[in-house]
C-alpha cells in the first residue's frame, strides 16, 4: 500500500487526569499493535499540565515497567489542531527568561488528520471536553460525542439518566462542596439514610482515585474531604454486595444496533475493593475472568441491559458498562459506564472482544473505520 492511501491517525494520550500513566500504557499497546499498512500514525502526548507535544512513535517510552507508569514530558515545541481544517501544526519557541516558553520561532505543518483516536481517561479527555475540541476542528474521532462523554464521566448524571430510562442503579446521594460546607449535618443525615457501609467517590474521576469505602459514620468526613480533593461534586453510594461484571459494547455507524461482548468478571480477594493498586500495581490481587460464569438467562439480561445503557446515554463507538450482579436475587445494577475503558492488550475490554473473536489489532481497525464513516456535525 502506498503512503497516501493510508489514513492519517492522530493518537492522543497522557492528559491532565489522575489516569495519565494508564493512558500512556494504553497508547503503548496501540502503538505496538496498530496495523501500519492501513494507518499512518501521528502520536501526540498531553502532559499532566495540559501541554500538547509530538512524541516519538516508540511504545517502550510509555508502557508500564514492573508496574510503574511513564509520562509525557514537554520540550520547547507545542502542537495545535487548527479549527475547521483538521491540520496539525507544531510550533517551536524560544526559551523564556523565567523558564516558561518565549516567543514562537517556527511553525511546521504536520499535515491533515483523517481521524483521532483519543486514548484519554478521566477529566479533560473522557468527559466531552476534548470531544468538543474535535467537533470545533471538524475532525472525526473514535468514541462517544460531547454529551455522552460528559454524562458517562459524571457518576451522578449517569445514574440520573439511567434511572429515568428504567435501568436499575444503586441508591446514591450527591454531595456538592457547597452543600457540605453550608450544612454538613444535613449531608450526614442523608448519607445515614442510605445505610452504612457506603462508597464515597469523586463524581468525575476514574481508576478508583479518591474513592473510599466507609463502614461507620465516624469515618465519613475524612472520606468526603478526600473525594472533594479530586472533585467539588462527590457521590455517596450504598454499598452493594454483589459480583462485579463488565460488558463491552461496540456500535458501528449507520443505525447498527450496539453489539455486546461476552461478559467479564473482576474477581477480588475477600474484603478488597477494586482500587488503584489492584488495578495497576498489585495486579495479582485481582483476576479478570472472561467469560464470566453466570446463569445463561442472567448473562443475557446483563448484555441486554448493557446495550440499553449504551443507547440511553446516547453513546457512540464503544463503551464498557460495569455492573453489580447479586446471584441470590438475580439483581443486576449498573455501577458506571466508561466511554474510554482501559485499553492495554491486557485490559478487560480488549480481552472480552478477543473472546468474541476480534483480536486487539482488529478491534483498533474496527473503531477507526467506524469513526471514519461517521459524519461530521450534529448526528
Ligand atoms: N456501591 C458500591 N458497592 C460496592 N462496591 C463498590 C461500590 N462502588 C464502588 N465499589 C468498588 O469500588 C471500585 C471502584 O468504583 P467505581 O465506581 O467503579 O469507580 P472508578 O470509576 O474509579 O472505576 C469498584 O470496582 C468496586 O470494587
Ligand atoms: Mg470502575
Amino acid at each position: 500500500m502506498t503512503e497516501t492511501s493510508r489514513a492519517r491517525v492522530l493518537i492522543v494520550f497522557g492528559g491532565r487526569s489522575g489516569e495519565h500513566e494508564v493512558s500512556c500504557a494504553t497508547a503503548a499497546g496501540i502503538l505496538r499493535a496498530i496495523d501500519r499498512t492501513k494507518w499512518d500514525v501521528l502520536p501526540i502526548g498531553i502532559t499532566r499540565e495540559g501541554e500538547w507535544v509530538r512524541v516519538p512513535d516508540d511504545p517502550t517510552l510509555f508502557e508500564l515497567r514492573e508496574g510503574r507508569g511513564q509520562s509525557v514530558v514537554a520540550g520547547d515545541t507545542r502542537v495545535t489542531l487548527t479549527e475547521g481544517g483538521a491540520r496539525v501544526l507544531e510550533v517551536s519557541y524560544d526559551h523564556g527568561a523565567d523558564g516558561t516558553l518565549g516567543s514562537a520561532t517556527d511553525v511546521e505543518d504536520l499535515g491533515r488528520v483523517d481521524v483521532v483516536l483519543p486514548l484519554l481517561h478521566g477529566p479533560y479527555g473522557e468527559d466531552g471536553t476534548i470531544q468538543g475540541l474535535f467537533e470545533m476542528a471538524g475532525v472525526r474521532y473514535v468514541g462517544c460525542g460531547v454529551a455522552a462523554s460528559a454524562n458517562a464521566m459524571d457518576k451522578h448524571l449517569t445514574k440520573t439518566i439511567l434511572k429515568e430510562a428504567g435501568i436499575e442503579v444503586g441508591r446514591w446521594e450527591l454531595l456538592t462542596s457547597s452543600q457540605w460546607e453550608d450544612d454538613p449535618q444535613e449531608c450526614r443525615d442523608r448519607i445515614a439514610a442510605l445505610g452504612y457501609p457506603v462508597f464515597v467517590k469523586p463524581c468525575r474521576a476514574g481508576s478508583s482515585i479518591g474513592i473510599s469505602r466507609v463502614d461507620t459514620p465516624a469515618e465519613l468526613d475524612i472520606a468526603v474531604k478526600e473525594a472533594h480533593n479530586h472533585d467539588p461534586r462527590v457521590i455517596v453510594e450504598a454499598a452493594v454486595q454483589g459480583r462485579e461484571i463488565e460488558c463491552g459494547v461496540l456500535q458501528g455507524f449507520g443505525g447498527a444496533s450496539p453489539r455486546t461482548a461476552p461478559l467479564g468478571e473482576i474477581v477480588l480477594a475477600e474484603g478488597a475493593f477494586y482500587d488503584y493498586d489492584s488495578k495497576y500495581i498489585d495486579t495479582e490481587a485481582v483476576g479478570l475472568v472472561c467469560p464470566a460464569d453466570l446463569p445463561q438467562e442472567d448473562a443475557a439480561r446483563l448484555q441486554h441491559t448493557a446495550a440499553r445503557t449504551f443507547e440511553a446515554l446516547e453513546c457512540e463507538g464503544l463503551a464498557r458498562v460495569d455492573f453489580f450482579y447479586v446471584p441470590d436475587t438475580h439483581e443486576v445494577m449498573v455501577n458506571e459506564v466508561n466511554t474510554m475503558p482501559g485499553f492495554t492488550p491486557y485490559s478487560m475490554f480488549p480481552l472480552m472482544w478477543a473472546h468474541a473473536g476480534t483480536a486487539y489489532p482488529d478491534l483498533v481497525d474496527e473503531l477507526l473505520e467506524g469513526a471514519l464513516e461517521r459524519p461530521l456535525g450534529l448526528r
